[in-house]
């Protein structure tokens, strides 16, 4: 009971703040959402797909890339776990523990739970929902706008996303009252799917994501023109203890984001804070120099960077991918794979990646295998992967289990903190 009251206590103050024209900055607070796994009897990685799939968006990340760049419609960009096929030599004998597609958090859209993937490299908040052909969404939770007592439907919106790897979801859009973590924001810019991607369609654990990039990369038009609408961060900054979100990702994956508080207690040392170009739209950084082990190599036409939840990898410009690994014994990049591999026993060095002007994150040799290529599990793929000259380097996963990462949204910051080792 008391719980109750509390809760509706907090509630009733969000909703205060919210009816406020100038945001009443009563009281301001922090909150935490799991990112959790895909449970063993969800994975479709325990057939080999989990693996394979990003892999394979690897892959695509190129073609998607160049693609949208030449026709100047770089919307978002991700490099998801999408596409369930094995097809080529890659039989990934996949450990769901390591190679798990997707971590998502539970978010609340107009009383409707639904699993969201949090995204730092896209902006648009979209849903699966009773809009998509009924085939379409097996397995999914879907969102019933007309059982939303708070939808409100924007007349004429709409959305289009295309991700890096090809993938993509499009629909219609209005508010609804979205909740995570307890703290609720009444009109947030919800886009309701009226059709989604085949490889979406296959993610049976997505349904939707949640972009935590910079609005001005929301896709939401009013027919006519971009009428780009605020991510669920920009809306709720102004009520938090700090305009922050922190990933902390654990070696396996799951983790916490926290929206209004950075947890000191999670990493080792003082924050190095660096400034983001937002021109982009994205959490981008430059990052012209890199280490493979203690040695630093200047790089001063390296490819800016960004800071992406929503990719597995770290993709690293194609030279600093090979620089890597020609310090790897027996590795190699193989086409049919996808990627750089190696013997599993091979000795892998620390790989450190410039953030800003001012710090390098470290990302030691033992947390970089990022799957197993054969059953046997003697051959390995690396986290560490070449953006084949895409012109832009994707640091995802790979980089958050090393590093503890504060998005700052106030003065469009990074702040990283290197993690505990892990044995
Ligand atoms: C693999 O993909 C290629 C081209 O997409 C296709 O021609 C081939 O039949 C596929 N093989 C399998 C085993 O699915
Ligand atoms: C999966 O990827 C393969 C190879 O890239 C492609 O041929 C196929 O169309 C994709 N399937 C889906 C469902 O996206
Ligand atoms: C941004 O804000 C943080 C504190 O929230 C501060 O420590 C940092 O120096 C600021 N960074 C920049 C680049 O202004
Ligand atoms: C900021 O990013 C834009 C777009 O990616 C790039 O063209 C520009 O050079 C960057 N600016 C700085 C100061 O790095
Ligand atoms: C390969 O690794 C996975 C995950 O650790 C494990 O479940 C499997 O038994 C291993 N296979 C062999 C042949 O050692």
């Amino acid at each position: 009971m008391a719980t109750l009251r509390i809760i509706f206590f907090v509630t009733l103050l969000a909703a205060l703040v919210w009816a406020a024209p100038a945001p009443a900055r009563i009281k301001k607070r922090s909150f935490k959402v799991p990112r959790y796994i895909n449970t063993p009897v969800h994975a479709r990685g325990l057939d080999g797909g989990a693996a394979v799939r990003k892999v394979f968006n690897k892959y695509n990340l190129k073609g998607g890339f160049i693609a949208q760049e030449k026709t100047g419609t770089l919307t978002g960009l991700d490099i998801k776990a999408s596409n369930a096929s094995s097809n080529g030599t890659g039989t990934v004998a996949a450990n769901p523990g390591e190679n798990a597609a997707l971590f998502l958090s539970p978010v609340d859209i107009g009383g409707q739970t639904l699993n969201l993937d949090f995204d730092s490299g896209s902006s648009d908040l979209w849903v699966f929902s009773t809009d998509l052909p009924a085939k379409a969404t097996t397995g999914h939770s879907v969102y019933d706008k007309t059982k939303s007592a708070t939808f409100k439907q924007m007349t004429g919106a709409k959305f289009q996303i295309s991700y890096g790897d090809g993938s993509g979801a499009a629909g219609t859009v209005g508010t609804d009252a979205v909740t995570i973590g307890g703290v609720t924001v009444q009109n947030q810019a919800v886009e309701v799917a009226n059709a989604v991607s085949q490889s979406f369609v296959q993610d049976t654990n997505t349904d939707g994501l949640v972009g935590l990039a910079f609005s001005k990369l929301n896709t939401v038009n009013d027919g006519t023109k971009k009428t780009p609408q605020k991510t669920f961060f920009d809306n709720v900054m102004g009520q938090l203890d700090l305009p922050v979100f922190t990933a902390d990702l654990d070696p396996d994956g799951t983790g916490v984001y926290e929206f209004g508080k950075i947890d000191a207690t999670k990493f080792q040392g003082e924050m190095a804070w660096i400034p983001v170009n937002a021109s982009s739209g994205f959490w981008q950084f430059p990052s012209a120099k890199f280490a493979v082990g203690n040695q630093i190599v200047d790089n001063p036409t390296a490819s800016q960077a960004i800071a992406d939840t929503g990719t597995s990898l770290l993709l690293v410009d194609q030279q600093v991918a090979e620089a890597y690994y020609s310090q790897v014994k027996g590795a190699q990049l193989n086409a049919q794979v996808g990627g750089f591999i190696y013997p599993c026993d091979a000795a892998l060095p620390d790989i450190s990646v410039a953030i800003g002007d001012s710090y390098m994150a470290k990302i030691p040799g033992n947390q970089i295998t990022f799957a197993t290529v054969d059953k046997a599990n003697t051959t390995c793929f690396g986290g560490v992967q070449g953006n084949s000259g895409a012109g832009l380097q994707i640091y995802g996963d790979t980089m958050f289990k090393a590093q503890f990462v504060a998005f700052n949204g106030g003065n469009q910051s990074l702040g990283f903190g290197e993690k505990p080792p892990v044995a």
